[in-house]
């Protein structure tokens, strides 16, 4: 499949399914709490993304059940919400989700601590939004897809914690999941050259440990190998002459 570039037009509606992604976000990170169930964030997501006048993107998406995902610690990307599976104080719990408008998808995720958490676990959540900000910075056109990857990678290990390997960020526009792939590691001046128009989502899963994840029997749940915490970041980014241009904010 080959790359879509976006014209001006085209990124301008990105921006605004963006933006209705980030007022969701808003939403749900603003609920979480502990005592809030996983599918509690679920019911304010989906009613939000209607309110806004949106559909959301992963629901129904290789049958996946939800609006939501919802990864507690250990888990690094696509828990499923459960009205059973409470937020206890000292989690960290990343939420995934994505919206369509107008046939155009956006996708995003934060990691929301869940009142007082650790030293520890807050710098993973500072190293894993930094790596993704560095990310963001080399997604220059001119530049390749490894600089993209060498700068979270380079980051996120000299912090002393680990890029997950087996998921990778993605092109995004009229389909969720377009290429490029856009994996989290690589080597700076390899890979495809960036071209102004391209749409990238970039999403760092840094774990706490070691980089193993193994998906649970739900054939959803990724978790980590050794059960330290993960967190995960996620920005849709248009490739710009003015440089990168975050669109879901
Ligand atoms: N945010 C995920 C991604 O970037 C998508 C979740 S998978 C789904 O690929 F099936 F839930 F949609
Ligand atoms: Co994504």
């Amino acid at each position: 499949m080959a790359i879509v570039c976006k014209s001006a037009g085209e990124i301008e509606k990105m921006r605004r399914s963006g933006r209705i992604l980030r007022q969701v976000l808003d939403v749900v990170t603003a609920a979480v709490a502990p005592g809030v169930s996983t599918m509690d964030l679920e019911h304010a997501a989906e009613k939000k993304i209607r309110e806004l006048g949106a559909k959301p993107a992963f629901k129904g998406y290789y049958d996946y059940p939800c609006v939501l995902c919802t990864s507690i610690n250990q888990e690094v990307v696509h828990g499923i919400p459960s009205a059973k599976r409470k937020l206890n104080e000292g989690d960290i719990v990343s939420v995934d989700c994505g919206v369509v408008l107008e046939g155009y998808y956006s996708d995003s995720a934060v990691t929301v601590p869940v009142g007082t958490i650790s030293e520890e676990t807050q710098k993973l959540l500072d190293v894993t939004r930094e790596s993704l900000v560095r990310g963001i910075a080399a997604a220059q056109p001119g530049n390749r897809l490894g600089d993209i990857g060498a700068a979270v990678q380079e980051y996120v290990e000299a912090a002393g914690f680990s890029v997950v390997r087996e998921f990778v960020g993605h092109g995004i526009g009229t389909k969720l999941h377009e290429d490029p792939q856009v994996p989290n590691y690589g080597q700076r001046e390899q890979g495809i050259k960036l071209r102004e128009g391209m749409v990238l989502a970039i999403e760092p899963m840094v774990n706490l440990g070691g980089p193993a994840v193994r998906v649970l029997e739900d054939k959803w749940t990724a978790v980590t190998e050794d059960g330290r915490a993960s967190a995960h970041f996620e920005h849709c980014v248009a490739v710009t002459k003015d440089g990168p241009v975050i669109l879901t904010v």
